[in-house]
């Protein structure tokens, strides 16, 4: 009997060695020390023993079911230590391996000089207005002095919804609107997306431009030069020159266009100036009393000045580009180049 739990113990050291993993060792468990397995078998057998025997007998059976169980307790650690390692490898993370690409975008050429100018003008302390872009033929023409069948409508190529509803041609649309709502002084501007009825390099049907305006009493045209070269030193750089030339605006009067040294020659002639060395960049001129009349100003006693200018226009000579059709259509290889 004592030789039946000795060659117990030798068959579980030999199979617990040829273990080749975690469940043999546990099938191993069951096999001998399960509530089927042999040495329960024959602890429960202990009764069928002679009772002289049985103490001894008992003694070394439980000394055996202690010896087995530590064993495979301890191989059974063994392959849990070692299964822990493996996974915990096949889980490891390598940070040498580089990382997956996400392209960051970024705001559009447009949005980025109309905030910077924007930016000018609010820190000389203009407020910003915006008007609506569908808008009543009062705003954008007859309340700046363009009556009906006035031939300065014809500049405008004006896109109608309705014979009283346009989509307003420029922002100087907002002037009125704001002075209905305001008494001077007013500082503001007005950016904002306007529509016109032409597609060519220099043409696009909706783009955008900035009215500015400044009405008060003893408003001078000098204060329009002032803020003007200031606005165009802080865009183009102080070295850039600005001339004024005589032009026809129905909403103001004196008008002029204002012009700036070219940005590539500086001057000299090419071909983006045409040779002439200057690029005019600005509309502007006095508001005209009959905008007063409009708004329901006192034109007696109050002066100011307008200006307005196309985004497009001055992002195309602040980088150089020479076809606005490039902003709309949001190829990526043009607009990465921002
Ligand atoms: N609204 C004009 C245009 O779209 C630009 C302009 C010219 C605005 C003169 C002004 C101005 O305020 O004084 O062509």
């Amino acid at each position: 009997m004592h030789n039946d739990l000795h060659s117990i113990k030798e068959a579980v050291r030999e199979e617990a060695d040829k273990a080749l993993s975690l469940q043999d060792i546990q099938d191993l468990k069951v096999r001998y020390l399960g509530k089927k397995g042999l040495l329960t078998a024959k602890l429960k057998s202990l009764g069928s023993i002679p009772r002289e025997q049985r103490p001894e007998y008992g003694s070394l059976l439980n000394e055996t079911k202690k010896y087995i169980e530590a064993l495979l307790d301890k191989q059974e650690g063994i392959f849990k230590s070692v299964e822990l390692s493996k996974s915990l490898q096949s889980q490891q993370i390598d940070v040498t391996v580089p990382g997956c690409f996400t392209p960051w975008g970024h705001l559009h050429p447009i949005t980025k000089v109309l905030d910077e100018i924007v930016g000018i003008f609010i820190s000389l302390g203009f407020t910003v207005e915006e008007g609506p872009e569908v808008e009543l033929d009062f705003y954008n023409f007859e309340a700046l002095n363009f009556p009906k069948d006035h031939p300065a409508r014809d500049m405008q190529d004006t896109f109608f919804i309705s014979d009283d509803v346009v989509l307003r041609t420029h922002t100087s649309s907002v002037q009125v609107r704001t002075m209905e709502k305001n008494t001077p002084p007013l500082r503001v501007i007005a950016p904002g997306k306007v529509y016109r009825c032409d597609a060519d390099v220099t043409h696009i049907p909706m783009f955008h431009q900035l009215e500015g305006f400044m009405v008060d009493k003893h408003i001078r045209m000098s204060d329009l030069k002032g803020v003007l070269q200031l606005f165009i030193h802080r865009v183009f750089g102080r070295e850039t020159s600005v001339r004024f030339r005589p032009s026809f605006f129905p909403f103001t009067e004196p008008s002029a266009e204002i012009d700036i040294s070219c940005v590539i020659c500086k001057g000299s002639g090419c071909n983006v100036c045409k040779g002439t060395g200057w690029l005019e960049i600005l509309g502007a001129g006095m508001i005209n009393p009959r905008v007063y009349e409009m708004a329901g100003y006192n034109p007696d006693l109050y002066t100011g000045f307008a200006f307005g200018m196309g985004i497009e226009r001055v992002a195309m000579l602040k980088y150089g580009i020479d076809d606005i059709r490039l902003f709309p259509e949001n190829d990526k290889r043009f607009l990465e180049q921002f």
